[in-house]
């Protein structure tokens, strides 16, 4: 019986898959953005990100998790803007210096794209997408999918660290929240189950879902009280190995595997290991607890790895396409760390 509705819901999955490749070629659904934007005023730009992100990425497999974030949580913010890239000045603090961004990486490596793709075509690519680009060719290069990055966006020029704190979405929320905030950037319910198999690569720090291990409320008398809905053996070697600083305290500043014993390759690990409740954050373990949602997660594990490869390359799509800037507004910025002009 398990299996046949495995088989019932794999299906339904196969079936999804095929409505978003159509939906997909529908005309107009990227606003301006296209592809090939560069291809008269910069022609190679897109070669020359995927070499150099290729190369390092071989040497350097932990930068893919790093881009695929950042791309992620500037899209939250003012959309794929590369807010999140820039500075904070005196008069204002930027979404960098947010709390959620604090554990961002990738920022230097993004700026040695940029400097090369300048020195080619000097005020021509945008920042945004330098990033867009770098993380979908980041993910590939460990062997995850590729999807289609048309481009044209444009570089803001403001970065609030308030609307970070606002925008990005927390470890500690609720199926309810994290679907709202996802809905009020255009994605849906399953973009949020499919882009969370982001947390197949990477990793987190103790302080990200230390709520979980010690005093979790509700769960009983004293400190070692765990989240029930985190795997017991695994919150106990979290507590007593990996998140336990040399003192015997807690080391907040500790990194765990997102996906333990695969967090370098992107794959159906991070669903394994959400169904068996030994995923690290409350937000990864709040989409069990929405029944589509996780009937969404039994099938995709049921399938082969390639059919979650496509669910998540469309909703990277979408994703990146939120709220753009393009044609005249912004700017494309030169150094993606400031605004072209101060006074902007
Ligand atoms: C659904 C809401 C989400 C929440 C609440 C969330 C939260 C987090 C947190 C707290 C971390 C650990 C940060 C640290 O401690 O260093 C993390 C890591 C990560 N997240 Fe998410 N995330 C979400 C969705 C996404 C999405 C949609 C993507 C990309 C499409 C993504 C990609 C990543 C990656 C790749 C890492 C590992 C980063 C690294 O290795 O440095 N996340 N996320």
């Amino acid at each position: 019986m398990a299996s046949g509705r495995r088989g019932s819901s794999w299906t339904s999955v196969v079936a999804m898959t095929m409505v978003v490749v159509v939906a997909s070629s529908v005309p107009g659904a990227r606003g301006q953005l296209r592809m090939g934007f560069y291809a008269q005023s910069c022609p190679g730009v897109e070669r020359m990100v995927g070499d150099f992100v290729r190369q390092h990425v071989r040497r350097v497999p932990t930068v893919a998790a790093a881009l695929l974030r950042l791309h992620f949580h500037d899209c939250f913010v003012r959309g794929c803007d590369a807010s999140v890239l820039l500075n904070s000045t005196a008069g204002s603090v930027a979404e960098k210096d947010a709390p959620p961004n604090l554990t961002l990486r990738g920022f230097d490596f993004v700026d040695r794209v940029k400097t090369l793709v300048e020195e080619a075509c000097p005020g021509v690519v945008s920042c945004a997408d330098v990033l867009a680009l770098a993380a979908r060719d980041a993910v590939a290069a460990i062997g995850g999918p590729s999807w289609r990055v048309p481009t044209g966006r444009r570089d803001g020029t403001v970065s609030s660290m308030q609307e970070a704190l606002d925008e990005i979405p927390k470890p500690t929320m609720s199926f309810k929240e994290l679907t709202d905030m996802f809905a009020s950037k255009g994605l849906g319910v399953r973009d949020l189950v499919w882009l969370s198999g982001a947390h197949t690569i990477g990793i987190a720090h103790c302080s990200s879902f230390a709520d979980r291990l010690y005093g979790y409320p509700g769960a009983g008398a004293g400190n070692d009280t765990t989240d029930p809905s985190l795997d017991a053996a695994y919150a106990v070697n979290l507590r007593r190995r990996k998140c336990r600083a040399p003192n015997g305290g807690y080391a907040e500043d500790a990194i765990v595997e997102m996906d333990p014993g695969s967090h370098l390759s992107f794959d159906l690990g991070y669903y394994r290991a959400l169904l068996k409740h030994r995923c690290l954050l409350r937000s990864d373990a709040a989409l069990l607890s929405d029944a589509a949602a996780r009937a969404d997660v039994e099938s995709v594990v049921a399938g082969p790895e390639e059919v979650f490869f496509q669910l998540f390359a469309r909703s990277m799509a979408t994703l990146g396409a939120v709220q753009v800037k393009t044609g005249a507004e912004g700017e494309v910025r030169r150094n993606c760390a400031v605004v072209n002009s101060p006074s902007n």
